[in-house]
């Protein structure tokens, strides 16, 4: 027996904000960043909009970006004292993810945080609160899925949870927010949503409902990526869709080694000064994994329908296989995203010289590679890698070898 579940309401298209007019409760929580919805006037609405649907409404700010088991206890406290029925996080895959586990942890107060990593192994939520999910960017699609990513920062490791328990109730997916990005913003959370929909076509676990998601999802974000990062308003608003229909699939299809490989070397080099941020990650990664998974028979054939559906020609898988990897290349270059760790500056743009020192990774790639393999998208890749092959993988991202093995 397979499962689908997707949040009751998806609300979309401009002006899906005022759907939070309707809501029914008595209180709800409004939890958020560092600022950026605040600076567009996002919040101040959000915070009209339930007051007009007559709930007494709080406000738990200053959620960081790949947020910390500490900020997850102390947004559950904050909810404990004020007993929302309603969670609305708004955001980025941050404040979103943060306020996923923040749930839990208020219903079930004793939970600890190893308790919520236990893959689908959550209690049942909703005894004391809905949840409602907004999306600032356009990428994780935090907003429909069944994950949160968590870093344990003692660990220097990032950790999903994974529950069709903490997909959101309600998503608002409304493409004005997504307008005030960044445009390195606009481009890591664009390969994000690549990498989750060409994951989950070729997991294990894809399926009749997840595959033609997974196929519009990434011809969508072909047609309209890279003029999203160039400032098509138009491209940008069938981005934030393009990313919720690509969640839709890989929710349900789950992952794959691009996101276990990003997982564990995301925060893992914070002590030098910075974050591999997940997105940039998953775009220097996938076309090397594409390389690696493409030795598994049935995960060649299914690139080789991608690529179809791409129309990027080649006349048998192999070509095909090594078109779709020249074409995702070719999007980095387009959206100024470096191809390998060797070159990832503390900017997340290309360097001559990046911020991870070649002694420093091969210092820590057994213990990557170990963590890599454990994570929990690992199982649903085509191909399981021994912990050899993790390492020499590993390698090929760092210093942008081929994958030939
Ligand atoms: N839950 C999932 O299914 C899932 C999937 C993929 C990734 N993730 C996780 O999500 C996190 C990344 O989320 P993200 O990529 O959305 O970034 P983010 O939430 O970390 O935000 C990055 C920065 O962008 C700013 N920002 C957000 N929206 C903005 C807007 N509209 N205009 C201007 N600035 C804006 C934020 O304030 C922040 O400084 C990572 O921790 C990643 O591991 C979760
Ligand atoms: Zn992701």
């Amino acid at each position: 027996m397979s499962r689908f579940t997707l949040p009751r309401d998806v609300y979309h298209g401009k002006g899906a904000l005022e759907a939070l007019k309707t809501f029914e409760g008595k209180r709800a929580i409004i939890c958020t960043g560092g600022g950026s919805m605040k600076r567009g006037g996002f919040l101040q609405k959000v915070e009209a909009y339930l007051k007009e649907a007559g709930m007494e409404v709080e406000l738990f700010e200053g959620i960081e970006s790949d947020p910390s088991v500490e900020t997850v206890m102390k947004g559950a406290e904050a909810m404990s004292k004020f007993q929302p029925d309603w969670i609305v996080a708004i955001g980025g895959g941050s404040p979103i993810d943060a306020a996923k586990a923040m749930w839990i942890k208020y219903e079930y107060p004793d939970t600890t945080f190893e308790d919520m990593c236990k893959v689908f192994g959550l209690p049942k939520l909703r005894t004391k609160a809905k949840f409602c999910a907004i999306s600032s960017t356009s990428g994780t699609a935090t907003e429909v899925t069944a994950f949160s990513i968590i870093t344990d920062y003692q660990k220097g490791i990032k950790f999903p949870i994974a529950d069709f328990e903490i997909t959101p109730d309600v998503a608002i997916v409304d493409p004005e927010l997504a307008h005030t990005m960044p445009k390195k913003l606009v481009a890591h959370t664009g390969m994000d949503a690549m990498t989750h929909a060409v994951e989950a076509y070729v997991s294990t676990a894809n399926c009749d409902y997840t595959d033609p998601l997974a196929i519009h999802a990434i011809e969508m974000i072909m047609d309209n990526l890279v003029k999203s990062y160039n400032e098509d308003m138009d491209a940008r608003d069938a981005m934030h869709n393009a990313q919720c229909l690509a969640g839709m699939a890989f929710s349900n299809a789950l992952l794959g080694i691009v996101h276990s490989m990003a997982h564990k070397t995301g925060a893992v080099f914070a002590d030098l000064g910075a974050h591999i941020i997940h997105g940039a990650a998953n775009a220097m990664y996938l076309p090397k994994v594409v390389a690696f998974n493409a030795k598994d028979p049935t995960a060649k054939k299914r690139y080789g329908v991608i690529a179809d559906y791409m129309h990027l020609g080649g006349s048998n898988d192999d070509e095909k296989v090594k078109l779709l990897i020249d074409y995702l290349r070719k999007m980095n270059d387009d959206l100024n995203i470096p191809h390998c760790i060797a070159h990832y500056g503390a900017d997340g743009l290309p360097a001559e010289q990046g911020f991870v020192p070649e002694n420093v990774f091969l210092e820590r790639l057994h213990d990557i590679a170990a963590n890599a393999i454990l994570d929990a998208c690992t199982g649903s890749n085509p191909r399981q890698p021994s912990q050899e092959e993790m390492e020499k993988l590993l390698k090929c991202c760092y210093y942008d070898t081929e994958v030939d093995f």
